[in-house]
């Protein structure tokens, strides 16, 4: 997919008539990272929000005791690093390049005239940050009502949906994380994550590959995350 394509899916592009759009294009800087590089830290000011071009960013947080969670795994035309926009305040969580990423940023000084001037814009980026918001509640409920194979089956589920590409014998889903990374977006050791995830392989619900898993039984996998 071409840059415009992928901007266009983007919450604040997918607002605009073409004529906008290249408008709003004109403010963007491109940046490329390679994978372990940081662009930006919990805690720092920010002043720009940043579209997904190609690759894919993580969001952590690091507790007091230097423990991480993985907010989430985001991919292209996926959007992250406005919250600082609608309140000014330091970064909620550090996004990190999970592979080689190319990554649209657009200055919040540059997008303020639009989410006032053209209401659609905004409303389209409300509507980001309302689907994130379900999205959260989603995670905390499953934090206390469902077990780690459960919360395991549903991160897999919701991985496959964004990042899943078709095999002859199922569903490949590349996640490009370390074991260590995935415990840190279930929410539990990596020795119960491991733990599940060898369950669900000998059950033949999923083939474990390198920082991937092809998915071969959907229905048992969705089952079980419920
Ligand atoms: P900001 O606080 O500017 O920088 C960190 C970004 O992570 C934040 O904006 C959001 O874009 C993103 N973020 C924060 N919390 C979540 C969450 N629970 N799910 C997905 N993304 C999030």
């Amino acid at each position: 997919m071409s840059t415009d394509e992928i901007l266009m899916k983007a919450p604040l592009f997918s607002a605009l008539d073409p004529e906008s759009a290249a408008a709003l294009r004109a403010s963007i800087t491109e940046i490329e990272l390679s994978k372990g590089q940081t662009v930006f830290s919990e805690g720092e000011e920010g002043d720009r929000l940043y579209v997904v071009l190609e690759g894919k960013i993580k969001l952590a947080r690091t507790s007091s005791d230097g423990r991480e969670n993985l907010l989430s795994v985001l991919g292209p035309g996926e959007m992250f690093g406005e919250l600082s926009l609608f309140d000014p305040r330091p970064r909620t969580a550090s996004a990190i390049a999970l592979t080689h990423v190319r990554l649209a940023g657009l200055g919040h000084d540059d997008l303020r005239p639009w989410l006032t001037g053209r209401p659609e814009v905004a409303v389209h980026l409300l509507r980001a940050l309302a689907q994130r918001l379900r999205r959260t509640n989603d995670v905390i409920a499953d934090l206390v009502f469902s077990d780690v194979p459960g919360r395991v089956a549903k991160q897999l589920l919701d991985l496959a949906d964004r990042f899943g590409t078709k095999t002859e014998d199922g569903v490949r889903v590349h996640h490009d994380l370390t074991q260590e990374e995935l415990a840190q977006l279930v929410g539990a050791s990596r020795e119960t994550v491991n733990k599940a995830l060898a369950d669900f392989a000998q059950r033949g619900w999923l083939r474990i590959e390198a920082k991937a898993v092809v998915i071969l039984d959907r229905d048992r996998l969705h089952h079980r995350s419920r």
